[in-house]
């Protein structure tokens, strides 16, 4: 149940009928006590309009709106505010429906198909922090569209193409020629490329052998492709584990290189110049944009390609754009990068339009995110200052959790902490990460992210398995949902109504990209409900069964949507701690 759209339709319905079809129905969730569980706030806007008294027009609508079941009072407040509280029956009947329902309730959307490019790593190196963001925020992503319905197609746009692979491949191939077989030669590819590297810029002859390298690959020689190809599939290899270590759900499948445009982008470059969009400059071909221009009214340069003929990262996102939004027929393109690269995706956009390879109705996304910080508020490094490579990271994560579990004083079994402790650890460093506002720089800080305090995975996936003990020590299965719910005191409502608000959180995170939002809701919907269990006490002697089984189901349903977030944020949960 979206609780927000049903009760914006409701006053949509009322406006309507009162003669003010297309107003604007502003209508929010109130988080200030005693002022109703929604607030619609439209009736100043059209007052100012009509010249009207702003209390009236709101007693008007106040008298139209049909909310009978739904609401238990309506009153306007202050200038024309009208507040609503919900009726504790209907919220019972909500809680019941979705309960017994297998999506909660929440009906699919209208079905879109959307393209969303993330992870992305470049191959020629290790997958390192840098790329950890972009990888959970955009499966959290991808699995709340999911839910909602939509057709996701994911692109793992990965850099598998491009000049440092004659220099990596060069080096691979002296290293097979002394009989050394590449998966033990790429096994740490960090190395591999540092290697590489060292030759290139010290050994006589051996650049001019990368660039040879180059030019063969680019012109399509047999040989130099199958040894790129054997590299390309042990990195892609080095990535899925660490896909598998994250529980994110990107697979071989959903690889679309640059490489994969290689063949188009001459054809894209033709196209740009024939439609008068790119021209030449200084032997290059470049698109200027006014709409971009300086201080001074200078247009912004977008490059497209270099004056030796060479092809940019932009000439294959443009190939890429003409693919997902012609070819897939993506009415929606989200794309995840750190915030470095916003500017060239504004400019991607604005040519990819002027080219119509994006329709009017299409939209094209830029997702950016801010920077994972060490505690001194500088970027995330090694103690010596080097790339922190992401399984390390989450070997750590994992490490520290077991220290954890070791520490508490609790029964867990050694065979209990093993299988715990990578859902600890791995959720607690996905949680951190995507619990932060997408677009700001987050400070990594092991001691919080493990923390049973606070919002934290291991708090939230604490009170999961609170929710979950209590119905085991009832007696019963977790799907039972037979018993008649009957909402009478403060605290079930508050839990109640907030677990049904599930939808309208989801909503937000689609719409918007913003895992932070579904992580903000899942922490208030654990901390709502331990206050519930400490006032409302459920298997004790002396309650009644009304109250009893009501609370059973209140359990039941934030078990659920708990466990049910927690999926779409790809962390995992357990049934004890
Ligand atoms: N490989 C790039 C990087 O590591 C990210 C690619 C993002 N997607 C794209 N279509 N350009 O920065």
């Amino acid at each position: 149940m979206h609780i927000q759209q049903k009760l914006i339709s409701k006053f949509a319905e009322a406006l309507n009928s009162l003669g003010f079809a297309d107003a604007a129905v502003p209508l929010a969730k109130n988080t200030r006590a005693g002022f109703g569980d929604y607030q619609f706030n439209g009736a100043m806007g059209l007052a100012k309009k009509l010249k009207q008294n702003p209390r009236d027009i709101a007693q008007q609508i106040l008298g139209t709106v049909e909310l009978d079941g739904i609401a238990e009072k309506l009153e306007v407040a202050g200038p024309g505010f009208i507040n609503i509280f919900l009726s504790n029956k209907w919220l019972s009947e909500q809680t019941m429906l979705a309960l017994t329902d297998a999506r909660l309730n929440i009906q699919k959307k209208v079905e879109q198909t959307i393209v969303v490019d993330y992870s992305a790593p470049n191959l020629a190196k290790e997958m390192h922090v840098g790329h950890l963001r972009s990888t959970i925020i955009g499966d959290a992503v991808v699995k709340s569209l999911e839910f909602l319905g939509h057709k996701v197609i994911r692109q793992n746009h990965m850099g598998d193409w491009g000049t440092q692979f004659g220099m990596l491949l060069a080096h691979l191939q002296d290293k097979l020629a002394k009989n050394e077989v590449a998966e033990s030669a790429l096994s740490d590819l960090e190395d591999f490329y540092r290697e590489a590297k060292v030759r290139f810029d010290e050994e006589t002859g051996f650049a001019d052998k990368a660039r040879e390298y180059v030019v063969k690959l680019q012109g399509g020689d047999e040989q130099c492709l199958q040894l790129w190809q054997s590299f390309i599939d042990i990195s892609i290899a080095h990535s899925e584990d660490v896909y598998k270590k994250l529980n994110v759900s990107l697979t071989r499948d959903d690889v679309m290189g640059e490489s994969a445009y290689n063949h188009d982008l001459a054809n894209v470059i033709a196209d740009l110049k024939e439609k008068g969009i790119a021209q030449e400059d200084q032997g290059a071909q470049v698109v200027f944009l006014p709409e971009l221009a300086d201080k001074n009214g200078k247009p912004a340069v977008y490059i497209v390609q270099k004056s030796g003929g060479g092809y940019l990262y932009s000439t294959t996102d443009l190939a890429a754009v003409r693919h997902r939004s012609g070819y897939l027929g993506a009415d929606r393109t989200l794309i995840f990068t750190d915030a470095r690269q916003a500017l060239h995706f504004k400019q991607t956009e604005i040519v990819a339009r002027k080219a119509a390879y994006i329709k009017a109705e299409q939209e094209y996304q830029h997702c950016p995110f801010g920077m994972m910080l060490g505690k001194d508020n500088k970027p995330f490094k090694t103690r010596t200052g080097g790339t922190v490579k992401l399984v390390d990271l989450l070997d750590e994560a994992v490490e520290r959790a077991e220290k954890l579990l070791l520490n508490r004083e609790s029964s867990l079994s050694e065979i209990q902490i093993e299988s715990m402790k990578t859902k600890l650890g791995i959720g607690a460093v996905k949680y951190a990460d995507l619990s932060k506002n997408r677009t700001t720089d987050y400070v990594f800080d092991w001691d919080t992210m493990l923390s049973f305090e606070g919002n934290t995975a291991p708090y939230i996936q604490y009170a999961f398995t609170r929710t979950r003990s209590i119905f085991v020590k009832a007696g019963l299965d977790l799907n039972h949902t037979e018993f008649q719910v009957n909402i009478d005191h403060e605290l079930e409502k508050s839990l109640a109504l907030h677990a049904l608000q599930f939808q309208d959180a989801l909503e937000i995170m689609a719409k918007d990209a913003t895992p932070h939002v579904l992580c903000t809701y899942l922490y208030e919907l654990a901390a709502l409900f331990m206050r519930f269990y400490e006032a409302c006490p459920i298997l004790m002697a002396g309650v009644s069964e009304r109250d009893k089984e009501t609370r059973l189901q209140l359990c039941l349903l934030t078990n659920k949507t708990l466990g049910k977030g927690l999926t779409i944020l790809g962390i995992e949960t357990m049934d004890k701690m």
